[in-house]
């Protein structure tokens, strides 16, 4: 195995400079850690695999002896009446995975966290700051995440594959079980706690039969031993449950909500579970949604459905992650009317309130899919009487499949920073889902995962960016995505300024390439049918999936608009509503998303639609070359195996940008008869 390709960005590589290493190694030759639990033991563990690895030297380990230590690690309540440097003021002000990491005197570092798992989000800082060789002379760092649930979900299913899954197969099932390959997992659960992950959903949304066994005692003991690796880094598990369970396996001939039978099913299902795993998270829900099973058949609602499964796991602190990702997926393409997009909020808008306050629900990020470009769902800051989470999607379904570069930090960061106007401006989405602006209990992101038992965890290498710059984002969203590309970068490849350079712009500029050679100004789609890769402009045109671009030979685009449309910027508060109303004032970007328009329509930039539509196709393969150029430079300078890694992929994402250039450019070409100014090669 390639350690390096393993190692994501916990590299700890030596410390080579001679200099900061006389100034500091005094700091790192002993640890005392102040307490014992399974965290504190992770914590520690990482601080000494660390500093083993970046100073060769072993720290020693004291018991006792405080005094001595270089570095002091604790928890507060324990640790405070022993060092009066510590503001109790301002400690008593943060949250339970607060820390604080301050240089004392005889120069000792502190590492302070409100509890444990807070202990090894400092270590896990210190030790980022030391991989990226910051002055770490005089430290005073108090940090607090901002957004309280961190979550990943997991595609995975028990026969080992992933749905939308490219890095290979499952870490935690093989052959219908949960895998005896524990080592793996814990590796995982490292790497997601060094970027501040506090919880996981271990199976796919999409629960199937096998699956829906994962709740009874049949499974629970191994999945029990899962949430002890995870525990012990600070991580939650929750479990994607079938809503028809109750008949599946439990023998019942309903499962209809407000059922007596059916609650103390539930209820005692929940007893069940946390007997094996006391600290359980609860429940990922997706019901009603793509012939999932849930509470339509009974005439019920989603409130109805999701307080059933909140009443049963209350007792226990457990919560009910409701998905909101519900639609017609056998919509009728000759019906105009019935509009996809608005689905979301036409379902669950007028529920706001009805759910118990151990339910939040979970809103992917646009109102489609993951597409490359999409509007922010109109749900964020339309619900304001109940919890909500936000919903990413890291692995690269539609934006490349881990074939191609799409580094996917900024297209989050401007979600996060996305203006609702729910209550005027300011309202953004990343206060919506920190819980502030409206004061939600519960409330955080998650996002569905891009790893697999490749050696490299994510397939494409490059890729391992997206899964580290989610949990620093979702962990601040204030933090910009030059500085996170960077922090990744540095701890990933090292210092050499020229790799950092060159892979810098790479994976900033990533994101904009594919939207180039993909499908156009937000109308989304255009994919191969299944399993999304590649293009195909009429793959999903006549199909009941409800995703339309409605070219013809005039023109492109869904009119979504209120006066003639179907109506979906209505959903939007003011001055939202009215920017994408009007076609005036629609961002280019989202232009198709909003409205049809002829080709020969006038963009913001001054030209056409389908001169656009040309020029960005031609370009987008260009910038291809270029990363590919790029990537070549990097020869010798960095590890083979992680080169021709991504080398052999900027080859395939060549082919995938050659191939949606020349189909989009000639489909629209065919379509409206209107040749390329520049008179490019069109086929
Ligand atoms: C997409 C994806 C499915 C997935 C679904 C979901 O439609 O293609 O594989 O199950 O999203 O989020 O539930």
């Amino acid at each position: 195995i390639n350690e390096k390709s393993y190692a994501c960005w916990l590299q700890y590589e030596r410390i080579e400079d001679r200099e900061w290493l006389e100034n500091n190694k005094s700091r790192f030759q002993s640890i005392v850690v102040i307490g014992n639990s399974p965290i504190l033991n992770s914590a520690l563990n990482e601080l000494n695999l660390g500093i083993r690895s970046m100073f060769d030297n072993e720290p020693t380990l004291y018991k006792k002896r405080v005094e001595e230590a270089s570095i002091i690690i604790g928890i507060y309540d324990e640790i405070h009446n022993q060092f009066k440097e510590l503001d109790t003021n301002r400690m008593e002000e943060l949250n339970e995975e607060s820390y604080i990491i301050k240089t004392i005197k005889n120069e000792s570092l502190l590492l302070v966290g409100k509890s444990d798992k807070a202990v090894l989000y400092a270590v896990h800082h210190l030790l980022r700051l030391l991989q990226l060789r910051e002055p770490i002379e005089h430290l005073d760092i108090v940090e607090s995440p901002k957004n309280q649930l961190r979550m990943l979900n997991q595609w995975d299913n028990m026969d080992g594959s992933i749905e939308r899954g490219y890095s290979g197969k499952s870490i935690f099932y093989e052959n219908n079980r949960i895998t005896k390959n524990l080592g793996r997992i814990k590796d995982y659960a490292r790497f997601l706690s060094s970027v501040g992950i506090n919880a996981i959903s271990i199976n796919n949304v999409n629960v199937w039969k096998l699956e829906t066994k994962l709740i009874t005692n049949e499974f629970l003991p191994d999945v029990a031993n899962i949430a002890d690796i995870f525990r012990s880094y600070g991580i939650k598990i929750f479990l994607s449950i079938n809503f028809a369970s109750p008949i599946e396996i439990g023998q019942l001939q309903t499962a209809d909500p407000l059922d007596p039978d059916v609650i103390k099913w539930w209820k005692n299902k929940a007893e069940e579970i946390y007997n094996f795993i006391p600290d359980f998270g609860g429940f990922v829900v997706k019901a009603d949604s793509e012939h999932r099973p849930g509470p339509f058949t009974y005439n019920r609602n989603h409130a109805d459905g999701a307080n059933l499964l909140a009443n049963a796991l209350k007792p226990y602190g457990g919560l009910v992650i409701w998905r909101c990702f519900v639609y017609n997926c056998l919509q009728d393409w000759r019906d105009r009317s019935t509009d996809r997009a608005k689905a979301a909020y036409d379902h669950f808008k007028p529920l706001d309130g009805e759910f118990l306050d151990n339910v939040i629900l979970q809103v992917k990020n646009g109102p489609m899919d993951f597409q490359v470009r999409e509007p922010v769902s109109p749900l964020f800051g339309a619900l304001e009487k109940t919890n909500q989470m936000l919903e990413f999607q890291i692995t690269q379904e539609y934006t490349g499949q881990q074939k191609d570069l799409c580094f996917l930090v900024p297209l989050w960061k401007e979600v996060l920073e996305y203006d609702t106007y729910a209550k005027g401006k300011g309202s953004k989405v990343k206060s919506i889902v920190d819980g502030s602006l409206f004061g939600f209990k519960y409330s955080g992101i998650c996002a569905v995962s891009n790893i697999g038992d490749d050696e490299n965890w994510t397939g494409h290498t490059l890729a391992q960016a997206n899964l580290y710059g989610y949990g620093r984002l979702i962990w601040n969203p204030d933090l910009s995505s030059e500085a996170i590309t960077e922090e990744w970068i540095r701890m990933t490849f090292g210092e050499d300024p020229f790799i950092i350079e060159q892979i810098k712009s790479m994976l900033l500029e990533s994101w904009s390439i594919y939207e180039n050679y993909t499908a156009p100004l937000g109308i989304g789609w255009m994919v191969n049918p299944g399993h999304h890769y590649g293009p195909n402009i009429d793959g999903y045109e006549y199909s009941v999936w409800g995703t339309y671009h409605f070219a013809d030979r005039d023109g492109i685009g869904v009119d979504r608009s209120i006066d003639t449309g179907t109506g979906y910027a209505n959903q939007y508060f003011s001055p939202n509503k009215e920017i994408y109303n009007s076609l005036d004032t629609c961002p280019d970007e989202l232009l198709l998303f909003f409205h049809h328009v002829p080709y020969g329509h006038k963009l913001k930039t001054g030209v056409t639609v389908i001169q656009h539509i040309y020029d960005t196709h031609f370009k987008g393969v260009e910038q291809v070359d270029k990363l590919i150029k790029k990537w070549s430079t990097l020869k010798g300078k960095i590890d083979e195996a992680r080169y021709s890694n991504v080398q052999e992929r900027l080859i395939l994402q060549l082919d995938n940008a050659k191939a949606w250039r020349d189909q989009i450019n000639t489909y629209f070409y065919r379509k409206s008869g209107i040749a390329d100014e520049k008179k490019r090669k069109i086929y």
